[in-house]
């Protein structure tokens, strides 16, 4: 005997947004050189959580979630766009468990093959009615340019001795919240809420993002190399001003502070530098300040999305992403 299931929700969204991607064809053009590393990146998969919200956010209000998958799919080739060149900027060797596109290939390849898939984003953004196309080019352009000047501050950050957790909590609204917000929007928009509803759910996103940035710090330090996909300890090792530096350098003793100075200011083997980093931030305890951090804020998400003035179990699917989001170990 056979059983069926039918999908959830959340299940029929990831269906559509891969066959969506799929349907993209870069594996197909050329030239190469500039194609097979978009692809490349593209099909290395990930967890396809942005384009999720922006369905997610449309089946808020209306039922045919379909309508808004162009700009589902263009959230995912925004982000997939900010991946290549943000591995770039932090020399990152990893991405999704694989080398990054300028390791595989070269700087060149992971310029230019960005900015492909950053134009793509855009011929997926524009598969709008008319009446909505100026307000979605406008959120989303907001977005782009918030992403931009979280990527400056988090580079300026690096090299600057006097950033407050305040300062942190700024540059990752811009750097990663602003994308789940502008998701969150491009998705509420697409099935006309109102002015109010599309503020309260981008609150969600907002909240949903600071919370998901602490948490990849966290991972960048704590997590598990085999699972991460990604370098742990890169952030130690770029002297990013994380949630957990951050912390550190406010409740050590003066023989902590010296050694934290001591290993931001040399310059050392970086696994040794992350190994001592991590035995100071143990000592201390900041992991578990930081995890307090993140779950005040999943906690702000669920109280924004609360307000939202739509049928409960319209809101099932955001809340399941909410939830498998805050037990991740990638
Ligand atoms: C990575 O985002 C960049 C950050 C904002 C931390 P994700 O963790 O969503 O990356 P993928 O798409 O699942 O690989
Ligand atoms: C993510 O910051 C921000 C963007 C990619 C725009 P990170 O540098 O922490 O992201 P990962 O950890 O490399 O994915
Ligand atoms: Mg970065
Ligand atoms: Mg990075
Ligand atoms: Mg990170």
């Amino acid at each position: 005997m056979t059983s069926t299931t039918v999908p959830s929700q959340l299940e029929q969204f990831s269906i559509a947004i891969t066959a969506g991607l799929n349907r993209l064809d870069l594996h197909k053009q050329t030239p190469i050189g500039l194609y097979e590393p978009a692809s490349y990146l593209m099909n290395l998969g990930g967890k396809r959580m942005r384009p999720a919200l922006v369905l997610a956010a449309y089946a808020l209000f209306k039922d045919n979630f379909e309508a808004a998958l162009p700009q589902a799919l263009a959230v995912e080739l925004f982000h997939n766009f900010t991946l290549a060149h943000d591995d770039i900027m932090d020399d990152a060797p990893y991405r999704r468990g694989k080398a990054t596109i300028h390791t595989k290939w070269n700087l060149n390849t992971g310029i230019l093959s960005g900015d492909l898939i950053m134009i793509k984003a855009y011929d997926e953004l524009i598969k709008c009615p008319t009446n909505q196309l100026a307000e979605i080019l406008k959120v989303f352009n907001q977005t782009a340019i918030d992403v931009c000047e979280g990527q400056q501050l988090d580079v300026d950050f690096e090299t600057s001795n006097e950033v407050s957790i305040e300062d942190y909590l700024k540059m990752i609204s811009l750097k990663t919240a602003a994308l789940l917000d502008g998701s969150l929007k491009i998705g509420a928009t697409r099935a006309d809420a109102s002015a109010a509803e599309i503020a309260l759910i981008g609150d969600f996103g907002m909240n949903l993002g600071i919370a998901f940035q602490l948490q990849d710090d966290i991972l960048d330090a704590y997590g598990d190399p085999k699972r991460f996909g990604k370098q742990v300890g890169g952030d130690i090792m770029a002297n990013k001003k994380t949630y957990l530096l951050l912390t550190a350098l406010q409740l050590a003793n003066t023989e902590q502070l010296n050694a934290l100075h001591e290993l931001l200011n040399q310059s050392i083997n970086p696994e040794e530098k992350v190994e001592k980093t991590l035995s100071v931030f143990n000592a201390i305890g900041v992991k578990e300040h930081a995890l307090n951090a993140m779950n005040s804020y999943y906690k702000k998400a669920e109280n924004a999305l609360a307000l939202v003035d739509v049928d409960e179990a319209r809101k099932a699917t955001l809340y399941s992403i909410l939830n498998s989001l805050r037990v991740r170990d990638i």
